[in-house]
C-alpha cells in the first residue's frame, strides 16, 4: 500500500526531538524579526513542492525562533505545557479531522468530549446540572458565559436579545474588578454592550473587590446587572470574596460570571480549594484547559448553570443540520460552527493525571512559585512585591545606585528581565502593579522541577551579584 503520509514519520521524529530537547535549548528565541522574515516569508511558489520538503522547511526555519514554553523554565504570562497524552491525543484529533460540531459528524468524538466535560464539572466541584462547552480559550468562554448572561438578564425585564437585538434594549451594567483581565472588556465589546457599560470596583490591599463599594454600586443601578468576579487575577492571583459578593449580587438579580482562567483549578486541590469558597454559587464560570491542565492550545471551557440560557444564547437552526438528538450537539453550546474536537486532549489529560494527579500538579507548581519568589527575593536588589497562595507572584529589582528613584527601579527591573530572557536559561514577562514595573512569576507547567527552580535562581544570582 502506498504511504501517502510518510511525511508524518519525519514530523514525529522532529516533534519528539522538540519536546524531549526543549529543556536543553535556550528558552527564548534566538532569531530576530528580520532573520525570521527572511527564512519564512517569501512569495508563494506557483508550483507545489513535496510534503516532506514543506515540513522540513517549517522545522528548519522556525526552530530557533520558538519559545521553550513547553519546558520547565518558562514562567511568563500563564502558559502551560502539554502533557504527553494530551499532546498525543491532540494529534489524533488532527488525524481524525472530525467536524465535532454534531454527534452525527463524529459519534465517538462527541462521547469523548461529553465525558470530558462531565469530568471537569466533577473535578472542579461545580453544580452537576451545569452545561459546558469547549471553546478556543477563556476569551471565548467569557463570550459564551456572558452571552447567556446578557440574554437572561434582559429576558428578566421582558426583552429578547435573540429577536430584538440590543437597539432600544434596557442598558445593562457589568460590575467587575479594577484588576479584571482585558478579555472581559473584549467579551463585553463582542456582545455589543460597549465598554462604558463596565463599572470597575476598587479592591482592597489583597486585590479583592471591596464588599461595601460593591453593594453600594449595585444599589445605585436599577437596571439589568451582570457581575464578573476574579478567581485569581493574573498578577497576584487574588480571589474575590465569593461567599460575600455572590449573595449580594443575587439579591439584586444580577448574573454572576467568574473569570477562572487558571484559578478555577485551585478547586482540584483539597489544600487550595478554600481560596474559591462560595464560587459554586455563581451562574457561569470560564476557565482554560490549555493553562493549568496542560493540554495543547487551544482549549478553553465555558460552564453555565442555567442550561436553557446557555443553549438559547448559542444554538443554531439550519435545515441541513442532521440532529438525531441522541446526544448533545456541540454546535448548540459553542460560539463556533465547524470545530475540532478540542475536548479530546482534556479527556486524555484528566485520565493521565487522575484527580490526585491534577491536585498534585496544582500544589507542586504553587510550591515552586513560592520557592522562586522567596529565593530570588533574597538576592541583592531584589524585592518581593507579591507572594500568593497560588502559582503567581511579583518581583521587582531595585537600582542600587544612590538616590535611585522608582523610575530607575522600573528600568532596572526591565533590564534584569531582558538579561534573564537573553540568557536563555529561563523566561519571564513584565507587568505593571500599582504603577510600578514588576516581573511576573507564573508557574503552570507540569514539567517544572526543583532542578528548574535551582537553575532559575542561579541565573538571577549571577546577574544580581
Ligand atoms: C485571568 C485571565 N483571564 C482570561 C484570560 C484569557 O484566556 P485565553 O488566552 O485562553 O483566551 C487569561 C489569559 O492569560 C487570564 O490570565
Amino acid at each position: 500500500m502506498e504511504d501517502k503520509y510518510s511525511v508524518l514519520d519525519f514530523t514525529l521524529a522532529e516533534a519528539k526531538k522538540w519536546v524531549n530537547e526543549v529543556d536543553d535549548r535556550p528558552v527564548s528565541s534566538r532569531l530576530t524579526f528580520e532573520e525570521l522574515k527572511e527564512k519564512i516569508s517569501f512569495p508563494l511558489n506557483s508550483t507545489g513542492i513535496p510534503a516532506e520538503d514543506v515540513v522540513k522547511h517549517i522545522v528548519d526555519s522556525a526552530k530557533d525562533g520558538l519559545l521553550g514554553s513547553t519546558g520547565g523554565r518558562f514562567f511568563a504570562w500563564v502558559i502551560g505545557g502539554a502533557l504527553p497524552s494530551a499532546l498525543a491525543s491532540d494529534w489524533l484529533v488532527s488525524s481524525w479531522d472530525q467536524n465535532a460540531a454534531l454527534y452525527a459528524c463524529s459519534p465517538a468524538a462527541s462521547i469523548i468530549e461529553e465525558t470530558a466535560g462531565e469530568w471537569v464539572l466533577e473535578l472542579l466541584d461545580l453544580p452537576k446540572e451545569s452545561s459546558f462547552a469547549f471553546t478556543t480559550g477563556c476569551q471565548l468562554a467569557h463570550f459564551t458565559g456572558l452571552s447567556a448572561a446578557r440574554s437572561k438578564v434582559l429576558k428578566n425585564v421582558g426583552w429578547s436579545v435573540s429577536q430584538d437585538g440590543l437597539f432600544g434594549a434596557p442598558p445593562i451594567k457589568v460590575f467587575t474588578s479594577q484588576h479584571r483581565h482585558g478579555s472581559i472588556d473584549r467579551a463585553i465589546r463582542y456582545l455589543g454592550l460597549g465598554n462604558k457599560s463596565l463599572q470597575a470596583i476598587k479592591t482592597n490591599d489583597l486585590g479583592e473587590i471591596l464588599v461595601s463599594e460593591f453593594e453600594r454600586s449595585l444599589q445605585e443601578f436599577g437596571g439589568p446587572k451582570i457581575v464578573v468576579l476574579d478567581a485569581a487575577d493574573l498578577n497576584i492571583a487574588a480571589f474575590d470574596s465569593f461567599s460575600e459578593l455572590i449573595p449580594i449580587a443575587q439579591q439584586h438579580g444580577a448574573w454572576v460570571h467568574i473569570d477562572g482562567a487558571f484559578g478555577l483549578f485551585a478547586r482540584a486541590s483539597p489544600n487550595k480549594k478554600y481560596l474559591t469558597k462560595g464560587i459554586e454559587l455563581a451562574d457561569s464560570w470560564a476557565t482554560d484547559a490549555h493553562k493549568w491542565l496542560n493540554v495543547p492550545f487551544d482549549c478553553g471551557i465555558s460552564i453555565i448553570k442555567d442550561k436553557d440560557a446557555h443553549r438559547e444564547a448559542m444554538t443554531i437552526q439550519a435545515s441541513y443540520i442532521a440532529s438525531d438528538k441522541i446526544a448533545r450537539d456541540q454546535i448548540d453550546w459553542n460560539p463556533e460552527w465547524s470545530r475540532r474536537a478540542r475536548g479530546v486532549p482534556v479527556y486524555a489529560a484528566l485520565r493521565e493525571l487522575g484527580k490526585e494527579g491534577v491536585s498534585d500538579l496544582v500544589e507542586r507548581t504553587c510550591k515552586y512559585c513560592k520557592m522562586i519568589i522567596e529565593e530570588i527575593g533574597e538576592l541583592p536588589g531584589a524585592e518581593i512585591i507579591w507572594k500568593s497562595e497560588l502559582n503567581q507572584g511579583l518581583l521587582r529589582f531595585r537600582d542600587l545606585k544612590r538616590n535611585a528613584n522608582e523610575s530607575d527601579h522600573d528600568v532596572q527591573t526591565q533590564k534584569i528581565i531582558n538579561a534573564v530572557n537573553e540568557s536563555g536559561v529561563a523566561f519571564f514577562s513584565p507587568t505593571t502593579w500599582e504603577n510600578k514595573l514588576a516581573m511576573r512569576v507564573s508557574v503552570v507547567n507540569w514539567k517544572t522541577s526543583e532542578d528548574d527552580v535551582k537553575k532559575t535562581v542561579e541565573i538571577f544570582r549571577k546577574l544580581l551579584s
